[in-house]
């Protein structure tokens, strides 16, 4: 999602870059908020679209960062071509019956991925409006029938009660960085492998901890660095999906693009 550094003024963007020193620096000595805390803030950032800087962090087409340019449309057409390479890279032949992904936003990938499902696309999201947004999108290209499914931060694995028949493909696209911790991510990658049909294919989209004590997981003052929130080491987070019960078959990296910095994308198969 858009780093602030992207479209504001260089005094915004230095005072955010001190927040985020301050805040690892907090979090290096221990004074963390709890993953209750953390959720709750982020239950009520994701709620409300409060301001413009929330379409754009939630990826709505009419969000300033994306203003007359084509870059909304370019995140879901590269994400599907990147699809397209995983899925030859893990020999992925199922037909793309239901697609899920988690965390639609506003259908920057849905209005790619959609057009291709034979039965139906599914939502995951904790935000009403951007499921309804996602819709509005989704069906402005295609006729294939969209499902959203609205859950609460606190309660993920609630979708399982909603989404009970087997996905053949599960996206999960510049939402990692924004879940409230690494173990919250460890149960959405969980959910994930419960969701998808035996020969399923997963595309799982992290930032990555660089080593650099600034690219660790924030655990703190969720709403001040919403996009700072969770990261891995790019191995660990191969190690966790096989701890999943994925087979991971590749990664592919994008250390910088026009959001933000240090993407991975893994592929992983069940
Ligand atoms: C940066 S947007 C990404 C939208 C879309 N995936 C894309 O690539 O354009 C992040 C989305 O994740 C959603 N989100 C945040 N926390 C979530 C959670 N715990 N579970 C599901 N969705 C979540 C937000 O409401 C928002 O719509």
């Amino acid at each position: 999602m858009p780093s602030s550094r992207q479209h504001v003024p260089t005094a915004r963007h230095a005072a955010s870059l001190a927040r985020a020193a301050w805040h690892r620096g907090l979090a290096t000595i221990g004074l963390t908020h709890s993953e209750r805390r953390i959720s709750a803030d982020a239950q009520s950032y994701w709620a409300e679209p409060a301001d413009e800087d929330w379409k754009d962090n939630s990826h709505w087409a009419d969000g300033p960062v994306f203003g007359n340019s084509d870059l909304w449309r370019e995140i879901g057409r590269r994400h599907l071509e990147l699809f397209h390479r995983g899925a030859r890279l893990a020999e992925f032949t199922r037909p793309w019956d239901r697609i899920v992904e988690w965390g639609c936003g506003g259908g920057a990938n849905a209005v790619h991925f959609a057009p291709r499902a034979r039965e139906e696309f599914v939502g995951i999201d904790i935000s009403a409006d951007s499921l309804a947004e996602c819709e509005k999108q989704v069906k402005g290209v295609c006729d294939t029938p969209f499902r959203g499914v609205e859950i609460d931060v606190t309660d993920p694995e609630a979708v399982l009660r909603h989404v009970t028949e087997p996905c053949d493909i599960f996206l999960c696209l510049y939402v990692f960085e924004v879940l409230p911790t690494p173990e919250y991510g460890q149960r959405v990658l969980r959910l994930a492998h419960r969701m998808l049909a035996p020969g399923g294919l997963a595309l799982v989209q992290i930032k990555y901890d660089d080593g650099r004590w600034v690219s660790k997981p924030r655990r703190r003052a969720y709403k001040s660095g919403v996009s700072q929130m969770t990261t891995y080491p790019i191995a660990g987070f191969w190690q966790l999906a096989e701890r999943c019960g994925f087979k991971p078959e590749g990664i592919e990296l994008v250390p910088q693009n026009e959001l933000d910095e240090r993407y991975a994308y893994f592929f992983l198969s069940k």
